[in-house]
């Protein structure tokens, strides 16, 4: 029977009592993480948010009744106990924070009483992601998600301090609103009042802010859900969290600036890490050139390397093939895995193969200097001397290449050098090696839609350099866009923006939007610009994303409350879920789906 708490009151949370406290009389209260019978004597942890404290209930101290009720306790009952902190008569338990203390209690109440948890209520033991997530509320008890969700509002709270004291307004904007420019689907909420009308949710707040410079609040920021109807990953999530932020009159390195000061607080005041400012920038290009991909890890080297020039006229089909295609052959050197087993290698050609590739080829460098490779015999001595020299190719060396359209054999060596490095296990979370990428292209061809999109979205300002080539080689103009790379994580991005009539005209037109549709779509945003509008520029983070580092995990369901899962339903609530007839028809709705 839940008992109440009436004339208790907390005087400690579990790990708030210290050896300090001995001989003083406290209260506690919480979960009861386990118990242990030893006859005239009972055992508990306690444990709430703070850590766990050990109880000793001895048949002298309780009274009777008091002691019975103890002997019920289970795993999850909810209590309170009064008694006097003791220094531990046993041994001290070196892994807790009180483990050289126990309260020896005189009274004892039960809150409430809990039947068996579905899942293991208990750090590092592994249960079914399913269960974990049907069952948030008790899997959030775990002292890791409680460490992760306090590190999370740590975060959260020093970067509104920061932001205020650096002159930016907090300032909301709204969720029903209408779509947003960043490239994922929207969803949609219907209007009761306004029939077949819908609201779009943000998938981010990037014309209000730009509207909130127009209206002259020169900083802006903002920790604003977002939504994306995309594919869910590890670092993905259909809402998620960002740190938005906007400013008036500035360039790229003020907007760099304010960022590295945030970022560099963030790590030293709640990871006690100095990581060194100003971090480097290196351009799309050089990233895609270097490591083929625009979120680069620089952790470790295995840099990509071009061989085109050096196999061009080679007797390999497979080579020459994809140069007469207008693609490239490049290679990286996964140092000192020239004996990789035949096996470990397929296993990297079917990964390779995931991501487009047609196949991998090799050059296992033996220890007496001769090579094994999938295609050596194609070619003369000299070209194979030519390719293992750019790769700086050593005995004991795995050489891997891919050849195809430049693109994809940057994305294809570009995701095999970190998947390298993880079976390496080079990646260590205590190493954090920031870099701005800088210098986008502006656009990006969509074959899907055989027309240019903007690569980051339609408002971001081109580099004035580049601005001539818009009607001739638009592929080639970059943008004053930049992204915030962490580990190999996009953190963030951001850009300077467009704030002249002509030059965002032009944009409009380049992707393909008439003067209707782009005014139908950001017509608010064109008419804001021409009553006075000052040059801006922001950046947003993920804050999940930023989270999810500082906790050192994998995947950010581990740093945010109730996460969805990958077919974006929440397994706790059930959502998405079928409504009322009634609903739908006063929301003027009928569903089309037949059933499977
Ligand atoms: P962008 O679309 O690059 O830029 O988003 C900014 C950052 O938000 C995070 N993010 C996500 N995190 C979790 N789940 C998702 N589905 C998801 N999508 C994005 C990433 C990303 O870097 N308005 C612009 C910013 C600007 O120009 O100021 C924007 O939203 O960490
Ligand atoms: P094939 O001619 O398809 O039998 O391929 C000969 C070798 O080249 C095999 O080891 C393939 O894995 C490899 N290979 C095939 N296509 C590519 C490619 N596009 N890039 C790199 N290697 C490839």
């Amino acid at each position: 029977m839940a008992e109440s708490m009436k004339g208790l009151k907390r005087s400690h949370r579990c790990t708030e009592v210290s050896i300090e406290n001995v001989g003083e009389k406290v209260t506690v209260m919480g979960w009861v993480q386990k118990r242990r019978n030893l006859g005239s004597l009972i055992f508990v942890d306690l444990r709430d948010r703070s850590g766990l404290l050990q109880i000793v209930f001895d048949e002298k101290d309780v009274k009777a009744e008091g002691f019975a009720k103890a002997e019920t306790i289970r795993n999850e009952f909810v209590l309170a106990v009064v008694g006097t902190v003791e220094k531990r008569e046993g041994a001290v338990n070196e892994n807790l924070k009180t483990g050289d203390i126990e309260i020896r209690a005189c009274e004892l109440r039960i809150l409430s009483e809990a039947q068996t948890p579905p899942i293991p209520v208990e750090e590092g033991v592994n249960t079914k992601d399913e269960l974990r997530l049907k069952y948030r509320y008790l899997d959030l008890r775990k002292p890791n998600l409680q460490r992760n969700l306090k590190l999370r509002s740590d975060v959260t709270t020093l970067v509104r301090s920061f932001m205020a004291d650096e002159g930016f307004l907090d300032i909301e904007t709204p969720i029903l609103t209408k779509s947003t420019p960043e490239g994922a689907r929207d969803y949609l909420v219907p209007s009761r009042v306004h029939p077949g009308n819908f609201y779009a949710l943000p998938q981010s707040p990037q014309l209000f802010k730009q509207l909130l410079m127009c209206s002259g609040c020169d900083r802006y920021f903002q920790i604003a859900k977002c939504f994306r109807d995309e594919d869910l990953r590890a670092d993905r999530q259909p809402e998620f969290t960002q740190i938005d932020m906007e400013l008036s009159f500035v360039d790229v390195d003020d907007v760099i600036d304010v960022n590295e000061r945030l970022l560099k607080k963030l790590w030293k005041e709640i990871m006690g890490v100095d990581i060194p400012t100003p971090f480097p920038r290196i351009t799309w290009q050089e990233a895609m050139d270097r490591y083929g991909s625009d979120k680069p890890d620089t952790r470790f080297g295995m840099e990509l390397k071009d061989v085109s020039d050096i196999v061009k006229d080679c007797g390999f089909g497979v080579f020459t093939g994809a140069l007469e295609n207008g693609g490239s052959v490049r290679g990286i050197n996964a140092n000192g895995q020239g004996a990789m087993p035949r096996k470990k290698i397929d296993a990297l050609v079917d990964f390779a193969k995931g991501y487009g590739a047609k196949g991998l080829a090799y050059i296992a460098i033996n220890e007496d200097g001769t090579y094994k490779s999938s295609f050596a015999k194609f070619m003369t001595e000299e070209e194979m001397k030519g390719i293992v020299d750019r790769l700086e190719g050593k005995p004991g060396d795995l050489l891997l290449f891919a050849a195809d359209k430049t693109k994809l054999v940057y994305d294809v060596l570009g995701a095999l050098r970190v998947e390298i490095a993880k079976n390496l296990g080079l990646l260590s979370k205590d190493t954090f090696n920031f870099l701005w990428v800088v210098e986008f292209p502006l656009l990006e061809y969509s074959e899907e839609e055989q027309r240019y999109v903007a690569m980051h979205h339609p408002f971001t300002m081109p580099m004035e350099e580049d601005w001539d080539k818009i009607d001739t080689d638009p592929g080639s103009v970059r943008a004053q866009a930049y992204d915030i790379v962490l580990n190999g994580t996009e953190l963030g991005g951001g850009s300077i923006r467009i704030h002249q009539d002509d030059i965002q005209e032009k944009m409009f037109e380049v992707l393909g939007f008439t003067k209707e549709s782009a005014y139908d779509r950001f017509g608010f945003l064109l008419d804001a610009f021409k009553y006075g509008v000052p040059p801006h520029a922001g950046l947003a983070y993920g804050l999940d994303r930023l989270v999810m580092h500082m906790a050192k995990e994998d995947n950010i369901r581990e740093v945010m409350a109730f996460p969805k899962v990958k077919d974006a339903s929440c397994l706790m609530t059930e959502a998405p879920n079928v409504v009322d007839d009634k609903q739908l028809e006063e929301l003027y709705i009928k569903s089309t789906y037949e059933g499977e």
